[in-house]
């Protein structure tokens, strides 16, 4: 297929995609490079095309989600990628599709913010065949990312994405819910990071959360890993001080300041899977001006959500990512605590422990262990903050 790659109603490159794979075979035309995805080298004046198709294969739904491989066969789809050009590539993150050249379209009458789309791939994607034998694969959940089971749906009239646990205990949207008041209580009156709230929704018993769409139709959500791609690194910077220099080379302001929040706050989640993938900066798709940081959002995969609670230690510690091995290292980058208010903190545990009573794949021991590791993080975290006064 002869499509245009598009930023909203930008062309950029043309490019020749093969149907069957959704690979780029070709980029035919170069028309417009500077909303070009950020992170793809230009080489000899043309984007390369292993980067390009990196990025484009990779907008499809990964191989490792949950329940894919069903999913794709209540839609009768052979492979993944296929989903891909059902949708023309249009995400609900940002604003980047495929115009075919023989029959052109318009961004506005096909673009998922402004106009309805069908449950049907959703439904699939949570293993629910749709009641008709026609599905309508044109669905925003064609591009999402991540592992976990989830779909767009729209919840009166908001976009909105729900998003399931994983075995055995499903208690990474309950992990959301938690994060929600923990960034409340740390930001306290304050505005130290904007954050996207989730909240928790319960089917036959089964919890899920659910957050609206934080981007716009005229802003796209880049992530941190291309962002890390746009210069070069250098053997003796550090994964840390490259992504500020990338930031400060692309001019996305408050990204430090950002990070210093980010850290503080996965340490006290214990978070395990803060990586590129899961933060990130936001841009304005008509200017390409910087808005700042994304909200920070995926916080479940945290608070020992796939551990036993026989592991489960307030003083130990917890492998972090994306700049340390371990959170005792990470947090090291965060410089001053002394804007925490631990008074903020004080029973944090409790409200934990009355949201994991509601679900019955957590038992009383586990919700014993977990509150208790929640409250030795806050009394870790408070000492640090006391060392860094003395
Ligand atoms: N509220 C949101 N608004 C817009 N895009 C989002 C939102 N939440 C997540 N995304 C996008 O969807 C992707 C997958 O969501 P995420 O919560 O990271 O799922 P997972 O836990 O499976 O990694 C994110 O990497 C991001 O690109
Ligand atoms: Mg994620």
């Amino acid at each position: 297929m002869i499509c245009t790659l598009m930023n909203k109603h930008t062309p950029v490159v043309e490019l020749n995609i093969d149907d069957d794979t959704a690979s780029i075979l070709k980029v035919t035309k170069v028309i417009h490079l500077e909303p070009l995805p950020v992170g793809i080298p230009i080489i000899h004046g043309l984007p390369d095309r292993k980067a390009l198709n990196d990025w484009w294969r990779g907008r499809s739904i990964p191989a490792s989600r949950s329940g894919i491989r069903e999913a794709l066969d209540i839609m009768n789809i052979p492979h993944r990628e296929q989903l891909l050009t059902k949708c023309y590539g249009l995400s609900l993150s940002d604003q980047y599709w495929i115009n075919p050249k023989d029959q052109p379209l318009d961004w506005e009458k096909i673009n998922f913010f402004h106009n309805p789309f069908s449950d049907d791939v959703g439904n699939a994607l949570f293993g629910q065949a749709s009641p008709h034998e026609e599905l309508d694969l044109m669905s925003p959940c064609n591009t999402s990312d991540g592992w976990l089971r989830k779909k767009w749906k729209i919840i009166d009239g908001k976009r909105c994405l729900i998003k399931s646990g994983s075995n055995p205990f499903l208690q990474e949207p309950l992990n959301e819910v938690l994060a929600t008041s923990l960034h409340r209580r740390l930001n306290h009156g304050l505005n130290h990071a904007s954050y996207v709230p989730y909240s928790p929704v319960w089917e036959n018993e089964i919890p899920y959360s659910e957050c609206e769409n934080f981007i716009t139709p005229e802003t796209e959500l880049v992530s941190a890993y291309n962002i890390y791609k746009s210069v070069k690194k250098l053997n003796h910077h550090s994964s840390y001080d490259h992504f500020l220099l990338c930031c400060e080379h692309l001019g996305i302001p408050g990204m430090k300041e950002f990070l210093n929040y980010l850290m503080v706050f996965d340490f006290l989640i214990a978070n395990t899977d803060r990586h590129f993938g899961n933060f990130g900066a936001v841009r304005n798709v008509d200017t390409l001006a910087w808005l700042g940081p994304a909200p920070v959002f995926d916080s479940g995969t945290s608070l020992w959500h796939d551990q036993v609670s026989r592991v489960i230690r307030p003083n130990g510690d917890v492998p972090s990512h994306p700049f340390k091995p371990a959170h005792a290292e990470q947090i090291v980058l965060a410089g001053s605590l002394n804007w925490i208010d631990f008074s903020a903190l004080r029973d944090i545990d409790a409200e934990f422990q009355t949201l994991l009573s509601g679900s019955p794949y957590i038992d009383t021991p586990r919700t014993e262990a977990l509150c208790n590791g929640l409250k030795g993080r806050v009394e870790q975290l408070e000492r640090l903050a006391l060392e860094q006064t003395q």
